[in-house]
């Protein structure tokens, strides 16, 4: 016989799954999801990367194969990484018009051709020494670098690339691959920056996929510092300042505070790329039996939309497909 409301009572609309589907937030759907692959020389090569379960190194025949299956799971785009025969000095790989990525694409661009192709940009697969640009001594220079970039990047648009993903983190590279695009005609090719890429640990089991591991040093002269936040939005503005159509946050499970301030501040296009080490120990723990791995997979990739992107690359893309 109190006068007063009821409790509030949150539960109200968890009872029943159907309510619960109406109320959610947050949607997950197979649009959202761009699955990496890697690529290596040679024929009916399907090597499993140890650190990596379920991911594997391709030849350009598998390659082809596998994204006819990536497509039949309603899966939309891919990202694709080369390791090429020979690597040199200035990675002459990334930018020759008959290199690994170069081929991969027409071979895909052939045999399915809705699926959306993008271009990893970068040269340390290619360089023997494994850094991201050309050396003079022990540093990596910037602007010769960026020109080699727009190089390979122009090279990739030339054989049918969608859309052209720098990762190096280079600075005026968004610029001058726009430049080099447009010059030569490929005006409706977007560029997604990797704009706030994080100098992280997490690399590590995609350094063995892509043979990318630098032979000496580190990558803490390009790639952001694990402190910083305010940085990445200054990062982030110059790319689209210098033309930019997607800014990516790297990684995404430990940055999301980083997606929620890219999204909040520029409201662009904003995607998040879960990376290897990310993949690795949830795949680590649910093989040990410790968590439930789709569970905690499909909980990690909520997350990470949840706290903004608009898109995600991610080794789980076919499995989540699977689920949803
Ligand atoms: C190359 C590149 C890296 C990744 C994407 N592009 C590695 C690096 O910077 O060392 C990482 C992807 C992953 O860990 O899944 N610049
Ligand atoms: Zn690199």
């Amino acid at each position: 016989m109190s006068t007063q409301l009821p409790i509030k009572r949150y539960r109200r609309l968890r009872y029943n799954p159907l309510v619960r589907d109406l109320v959610r937030e947050t949607v997950l759907t197979k649009n959202d999801f761009i699955y990496p692959l890697f690529v290596v020389p040679g024929e009916k090569v399907k090597n499993p990367v140890k650190s990596m379960p379920g991911v594997y190194q391709l030849s350009i025949d598998m390659l082809v194969k596998e994204c006819a299956e990536v497509a039949s799971l309603g899966l939309k785009a891919v990202i694709l990484f080369g390791i090429p025969e020979h690597k040199d000095e200035v990675g002459s790989g990334a930018y020759d018009e008959n290199g690994i990525i170069q081929r991969s694409i027409r071979a895909i661009k052939k045999e399915v051709p809705y699926l959306l192709v993008i271009t990893d940009v970068c040269l340390c697969e290619y360089t023997s020494h494994g850094h991201c640009g050309v050396l003079d001594g022990e540093e990596i220079v910037n602007d010769a670098t960026v020109s080699l970039l727009a190089k390979e990047a122009l090279s990739h648009a030339d054989a049918g690339a969608d859309m052209i993903a720098p990762s190096d983190m280079m600075d005026g590279r968004i610029y001058a691959i726009r430049k080099a695009l447009d010059y030569k005609g490929h005006t409706k090719i977007p560029i997604m920056s990797y704009a706030a890429k994080y100098a992280s640990g997490y690399y590590g089991p995609f350094r063995d996929a892509a043979d990318s591991t630098p032979a000496f040093g580190d990558r803490r002269s390009h790639q952001m510092d694990i402190g910083n936040a305010e940085e990445a939005l200054r990062e982030v503005e110059a790319d689209i300042e210098e033309n930019a159509d997607i800014v990516m946050v790297k990684p995404a499970g430990p940055y999301l505070d980083i997606i929620r301030k890219v999204k909040d501040t520029f409201k662009m296009p904003t995607a998040a790329y879960q990376v290897s080490g990310e993949y690795a120990m949830i795949k680590a723990a649910g093989a040990n039996g410790w968590i439930d791995e789709p569970r905690v997979m499909m909980e990690s990739l909520y997350a990470i939309k949840r706290a903004g992107a608009d898109m995600i690359l991610t080794y789980f893309a076919k499995e989540a497909a699977k689920r949803l």
